[in-house]
């Protein structure tokens, strides 16, 4: 994946930062033969945004019961079962309890750990402070769903994935992980709506729990790309969508380039105009898929120059737009061999998603995080291919009920001297094994 592919890097005014004006690279774009619907090669980066677009449609395209494609695709818990069992007994009996699970009915299922609530339990903050840590019009508490392809699935089911001490066994084994090129995840965030809003077909609904719930963020990666193909949407109508990075979407939408507006945060921008070219690929989609945008794409850490790219959604990133690199918190998804942090740095099972000020790493990745000292073979973290799932969402075969039922993950593995396993994220410490 080299620089060649990419198109000009277009610059915005992210408005202020630590009381500076600062101006950041803005998402990837496409080359002007993929408006023309040429054959262009390498559309991953040579058309990302008509490629993001593809993506959408692929996802949403109505499946089994009429739903979108994506709600038929394996869940976190359909692939991270808890209590787990073990590879062996899966191998023996796929269909065992505790085994992950293709789902064959499409109900959702709660998931309920999120990105944006680890951040906020490792700063110790409750969700409510959320404004007070970062520009943040989503202080409403979300549903974070996410889903992966059957490429995908198949992947962490053949390699034991799916729990702690599969992860361990691998990391022993020397694992180099790489998920197959028709690898799709897709992570999905949800508010409540009323019947009114539901009715009007404006957005993409489920219902969970007795309640209607509306589609205001999709994030979709596919392995097109070995460091993998990013991109992000957001329902027209969310507050503050375009905030600090703008949107940008060369394909689908006129005006391509939405500047932020750095006094009017937290507003709703005007609706963006549907490009032909697009009308015609989401026809045969619900009508509410014309009311989501793309946000941005990002296939490489940098621009040409080396200078950061960002893209973040308003609603998943909230808090931390403003240094947000998919492509670099994700290279951070690691697993490490034993619990407990490593020369102080790292908290089990890898290292940090976020900066200690609860922000996105950018940029290139840094090699001291995954390798100790100046042996480049002592690998103290290993990149789980960019999925967070994998160190986030695995279970221990320690798990208890309890800690399952109160959501997990159940995560740490009892410690000598006794202890049951803790739920939520973070450091096994002392006797009792508590995060
Ligand atoms: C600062 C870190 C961070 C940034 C920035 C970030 N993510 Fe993630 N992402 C996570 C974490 C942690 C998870 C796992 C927990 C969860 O599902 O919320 C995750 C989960 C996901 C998943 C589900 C698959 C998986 O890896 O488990 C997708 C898809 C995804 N992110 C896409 C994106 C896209 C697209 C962007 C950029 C627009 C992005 N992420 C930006 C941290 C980040």
């Amino acid at each position: 994946m080299a620089c060649r592919g990419r198109g000009l890097v277009s610059f915005v005014v992210a408005g202020l930062v630590g009381g500076l004006l600062v101006v950041v690279p803005a998402a990837a774009r496409d080359r002007p033969e993929c408006a023309t619907g040429a054959d262009v090669p390498n559309p991953a980066v040579n058309c990302p945004d008509r490629f993001a677009w593809e993506s959408f449609v692929e996802v949403m395209t109505p499946a089994a019961g009429g739903l979108p494609a994506f709600q038929t695709y394996a869940s976190d818990p359909d692939t991270f079962p808890c209590p787990p069992v073990d590879l062996d007994t899966c191998r023996k009996n796929p269909a065992a309890k505790g085994c992950p699970v293709w789902p064959s009915t499409y109900a959702a299922k709660p998931q309920k750990v999120t990105q944006r609530s680890a951040r906020l339990g490792q700063l110790g903050l409750p969700t409510v402070a959320a404004h007070a840590v970062g520009f943040d019009c989503w202080s409403v508490p979300n549903t974070e769903l996410v889903y992966r392809n059957r490429p995908a699935f198949d992947y962490i089911v053949a390699h034991g994935l799916w729990y702690v001490e599969g992860v361990q066994d691998q990391f022993e084994d020397g694992l180099v992980y790489d998920f197959p090129t028709a690898s799709l995840e897709v992570k999905t965030n949800w508010i409540p709506i009323t019947q009114e809003q539901a009715a009007s077909g404006r957005w993409y609904t489920l219902t969970l729990d007795g309640q209607t719930l509306g589609l205001i963020a999709m994030h979709i990666s596919t392995k097109d790309l070995p460091n993998w193909f990013w991109s992000t949407f957001e329902h027209v109508d969310n507050p503050g969508r375009c905030d600090f990075l703008g949107c940008h979407d060369s394909f689908g939408y006129t005006p391509h380039d939405v500047p932020t507006r750095p006094r009017q945060l937290c507003e709703t921008y005007p609706a963006e105009t549907i490009t032909p070219a697009l009308a015609k690929m989401i026809a045969g989609l619900a009508p509410a898929a014309k009311d989501y945008r793309l946000k941005g794409t990002m296939v490489d850490y940098t621009n040409a120059t080396g200078s950061p790219n960002l893209v973040g959604n308003s609603v998943t990133e909230a808090g931390f737009v403003t240094t947000a690199s998919c492509m670099t918190c994700h290279a951070r998804a690691t697993v490490q061999a034993t619990p407990g942090p490593p020369q102080g740095l790292s908290p089990y099972p890898g290292i940090a998603g976020f900066t200690p000020e609860g922000q996105s790493y950018n940029g290139t990745p840094d090699p001291d995080w995954y390798y100790s000292g100046n042996d480049p073979v002592r690998r103290w973290s290993v990149q789980t291919d960019f999925v967070w799932a994998i160190p986030f969402k695995a279970n221990s075969l320690a798990s208890t009920a309890a800690c399952c039922s109160a959501g997990g993950p159940c995560q740490c593995t009892p410690v000598p001297g006794g202890g049951a396993c803790q739920c939520g994220l973070g450091t096994c410490s002392g006797a009792t094994g508590a995060p």
